[in-house]
């Protein structure tokens, strides 16, 4: 299997969830966001690195993440924006292939990751592979007045996750091609899409869910309970 450098990106600061503090530390069944991400990545066969982008203020409370979780990671500080911090972490990765995931997914599992960057290595001609879900609500484009403009077939929108998997030459030069898009951003595949890469959909399970709310928190507890059995 191609050999990647994992990225997580776990510098947010959890407001809208309320905990009081980053969210990557936040506690589900038994184990932090964080970790749950870490021993995913540290079960995946080819993940050679993992960086950890973390809360500026609190480096050393993400080694202790990563020690008990039996990881060997690189931390380094986190940005204003979840595309700075991406940034940040990317200057300490040392393999051609790399793969962008959220600590706020604690779902995620070492098969997709594994899915994600072997699909990506089979094809040269493709710049990026990323998880994502079709979407069972219809979706509307809406003016900032909430006019409904737009109503995109339904059986073609994707609800995007990650991990995402990228060419890290190609991922660092569409950084650097959009320093102004990097607060405006919500996925990593949206810089190297407007840089002309192309980036193919894998399908992934919607349980891979992103932990933004106290009622997210909730769905994750039980689904990870459920995983493990207990
Ligand atoms: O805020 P949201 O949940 O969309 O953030 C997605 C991911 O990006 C989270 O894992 C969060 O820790 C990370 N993030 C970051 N640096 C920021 C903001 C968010 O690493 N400045």
């Amino acid at each position: 299997l191609a050999s990647a450098t994992a990225v997580i990106a776990a510098a947010g600061s959890g407001e809208r969830l309320g905990a009081g503090g980053p969210k990557t530390f936040v506690e589900a069944h038994g184990r932090s966001l964080l970790a749950w991400s870490l021993v995913a990545f540290k079960a995946a066969e080819g993940i050679e690195a993992i960086v950890i982008a973390g809360p500026p203020r609190e480096q050393g409370r993400v080694f202790e993440v990563a020690e008990r979780a039996g990881v060997e990671a690189t931390v380094v500080p986190g940005g204003d924006h979840r595309s700075q911090s991406v940034a940040n972490a990317l200057e300490a990765v040392r393999t051609d292939l790399v793969v962008v995931h959220d600590a706020a997914r604690p779902l995620v599992t070492a098969e997709l990751i594994e899915q994600v960057v072997a699909r990506l290595d089979r094809d040269p001609d493709v710049a990026g592979v990323i998880a994502a879900a079709p979407v069972t609500d219809t979706i509307k484009e809406a003016s900032v007045s909430r006019r409904v403009l737009r109503t995109p077939e339904r059986s073609r929108m994707w609800a995007v996750q990650t991990p995402q998997a990228f060419r890290t030459a190609g991922l660092r030069a569409a950084i650097a091609e959009h320093p102004d898009d990097l607060g405006i951003v919500t996925d990593d595949a949206q810089l190297v899409e407007r840089s002309g890469g192309e980036i193919l959909i894998h399908q992934a399970s919607p349980d891979n869910l992103k932990v933004t709310t106290p009622r997210d928190l909730k769905i994750a507890e039980m689904l990870l309970a459920e995983r493990s059995g207990t």
